[in-house]
């Protein structure tokens, strides 16, 4: 097999783009593909700052990577969830990461904010999975919003978003397919919020990371083996075997044909916000934030 630009020895090929390519054109395929995903929705520019997630996985990584290449202004965040387990690997592989490339790094402990996952795990009854999501997103946006950062990035990639996306189709849950995309907009004490790899597949970022020499941290939580998710995503890629490009398409075809819907029929969700009465961060109940119901839930098993 030769590659589809310069003939020599293709390492990569891709079904859904009827090509294959050598690791040099690969690595430039998948940087115009970034740079697709970011300007055909209007993501970010360089003169943007630009926060993003490093969880020290292949995904989030490969992206500080691109955007770097490409020239963006870009500012790594890890979050330190404090699980014995895992968390110290994957904090020391982004570490590593950063220092190599020169990039900046901004590390937060959730142990020195009182909420460490085992114990945040020990005194709530819920799923910890959705509790530790929530906990993660709380310090990304309080981040992104008070270091003065214009847009928080993650590293989702296409076949988490599809997933998602057939996940939310299978519920019909409009608020959760209004709010679903690449781009969600700054609004009352939410930063912008970018997923720059969309059009990527995880193969194509494996690829990426693989050839780029990233060392990254794949050791699943020892919480949440992701059960419900991975059977999604397997149906997903059942599909796209069957039928190479329509992940993408179905995709695309949702942002500019869906989801303009949902967004249209949802009420203004700004207009319903109130103040917490703990923290003042806004609330869609009316009541304690998330993040502060977690507390209480912590300071009450103390009590
Ligand atoms: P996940 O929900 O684990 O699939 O992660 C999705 C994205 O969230 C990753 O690509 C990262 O951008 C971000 N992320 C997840 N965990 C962390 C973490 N501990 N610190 C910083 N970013 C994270
Ligand atoms: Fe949060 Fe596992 S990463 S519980
Ligand atoms: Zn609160």
């Amino acid at each position: 097999m030769k590659c589809r630009i310069c003939a020599s020895q293709a390492v990569v090929a891709l079904k859904s783009h009827h090509t294959a390519f050598c690791p040099d054109c690969y690595k430039k395929f998948f940087l115009r593909q970034t740079e697709r995903g970011i300007e055909s929705q209007k993501l970010f520019t360089r003169s943007d700052r630009i926060l993003v997630a490093l969880s020290g996985g292949k995904d989030s990584l490969s992206l500080m990577l691109a955007l770097s290449l490409l020239g963006y202004r870009a500012t790594g965040l890890h979050i330190d969830l404090g699980i014995p387990a895992s968390s110290a690997a994957a904090r020391g592989v982004t570490e590593r990461f950063c220092a190599r490339h020169g990039f900046e790094l901004i590390v937060l402990e959730t142990a020195a904010r009182g909420l460490p996952i085992p114990l945040v795990k020990s005194r709530l009854r819920r799923p910890i999975c959705s509790v530790c999501g929530k906990i993660k997103r709380h310090f990304f946006n309080e981040t992104a919003l008070g270091e003065g950062f214009d847009v928080l990035a993650t590293g989702h990639n296409l076949d988490d978003e599809t997933a998602r996306l057939f996940s939310n189709v299978l519920r019909w849950d409009a608020s959760y397919l209004a709010d679903q995309g690449p781009l969600l907009e700054e609004k009352a004490g939410f930063a912008r919020k970018v997923k720059p790899l969309w059009r990527l597949t995880e193969f194509e970022t494996a690829c990426y990371a693989f050839l780029t020499g990233i060392e990254h941290h794949y050791a699943p939580c020892p919480y949440s083996p992701g059960a419900t998710f991975s059977t999604l995503k397997g149906i997903v890629r059942r599909v796209e075997a069957a039928m190479p490009g329509r992940k993408l398409d179905f995709y695309q075809k949702f942002l500019r044909n869906g989801r303009p819907r949902f967004v249209a029929a949802q009420p203004d969700k700004a207009l319903l916000l109130k103040p917490c009465p703990r923290c003042g961060h806004p609330t869609s109940s009316g009541r304690e934030c998330g993040i502060c119901r977690i507390r209480m839930a912590i300071e009450r098993n103390e009590a």
